[in-house]
């Protein structure tokens, strides 16, 4: 043992980063680990660890901070961390970092190709292409529907919003928003994305994203109601947090043709999948890949690992969640 402050990265990582990291930390790594750390093994492994990096998705709660005594800071290799319980952080004095901005066009990519790949049914004809159900181009088969001069729907035009605005333009479409503050004009200007109300973003949108974190607030705010009030033609896509969307309400929403089709990349209760998705042809499915390419991946494991440097050799982290000490 020597007298490095000891750091645990709970999924394996480039092994640049671990070398840059092992100058400076003790590394416990998980390089040759394909299966995430269950709870238990997370929370008594964090017993003798002063920083942790985790991964998107990976749940830090009350009690294994309680089982961490020497923990200063929680470097989430990810934006969203709602499965991180700040505000015991904050309370015991440890540090949560995130990793924004890095992904915003990565992610706005990823929803884009799951709004095309729903509208045009990519995924549908391709299985059924692979099925050898095709017969020659017959006029009348597998209609998707326009992108081009649509109206796009965002519910949340923050940094990853505005990535998936911008490239509307290229598609002629119209794009409107709804937000719990309205943005700055000057972004509404840049994005060319008007500001509604939250009954006006349903009813109007031919394509509706959402973008916006997972909180108490936003928990099932796309449930029975909310579909109800969207076109028949709409298309939903959630490249966000699962959560936001009831599932089973959508699920009933696309069986009966309520409306016409989603793509989604997050899920309640992932990597669990309700199994009525399975079982719908116009729904896209993608196993929460928003961020994943090489190149962003790698920008959000060197941010991740700015930030728990930082926090313990007494540097200032680039990209804090909350303030402490
Ligand atoms: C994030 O960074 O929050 C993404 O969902 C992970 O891919």
């Amino acid at each position: 043992m020597n007298g490095k402050p000891r750091i645990l990265v709970t999924r394996r990582t480039f092994d640049e980063v671990l070398s840059d990291l092992r100058r400076d930390f003790e590394v416990e790594d998980r390089q040759h680990e394909a299966r995430p750390l269950d709870a238990a093994l997370l929370k008594s492994r964090l017993a003798d660890k002063d920083g942790v990096m985790l991964a998107p998705g990976e749940v830090l709660d009350a009690s294994m901070l309680a089982a961490a005594p020497r923990l200063k800071v929680v470097a989430v290799a990810a934006v969203g961390y709602n499965t991180v319980d700040v505000a015991a952080c904050t309370a015991r004095g440890v540090l949560v970092t995130h990793t924004p901005d890095v992904l915003n066009n990565t992610t706005a990519d990823m929803a884009w190709a799951l709004m095309l790949a729903a509208a045009r049914r990519i995924t549908e004809a391709e299985r059924w292409l692979r099925a050898g159900q095709w017969q020659g181009i017959n006029f009348g088969e597998m209609w998707g529907v326009d992108v081009h001069h649509a109206t796009l729907g965002i519910l949340g035009l923050g940094r990853i919003g505005r990535a998936i605005a911008r490239r509307a333009a290229g598609f002629d479409m119209e794009v409107i928003y709804h937000s719990r503050r309205r943005v700055d004009a000057e972004i509404e200007a840049e994005t060319r994305a008007s500001h509604v109300g939250f009954d006006e973003l349903l009813a109007r949108s031919d394509f509706l994203m959402l973008i916006l974190p997972y909180t108490p607030q936003s928990h099932h705010l796309i449930g029975a109601a909310a579909l109800a009030r969207m076109k028949a033609s709409a298309i939903l896509v959630n490249v966000a947090r699962g959560g936001i969307v009831d599932d089973a309400a959508l699920i009933d929403a696309l069986r009966n043709r309520r409306i016409a089709g989603a793509g989604l990349d997050v899920y309640e209760g992932e990597p669990a999948l309700h199994r009525g998705f399975l079982e719908l042809d116009n729904v896209v499915l993608s196993p929460h890949l928003g961020s994943a390419t090489a190149a962003t991946r790698l920008a959000m494991a060197r941010l991740a690992a700015r930030n728990l440097r930082a926090a313990l050799t007494g540097g200032v982290p680039p990209t804090p969640v909350n303030r402490v000490g």
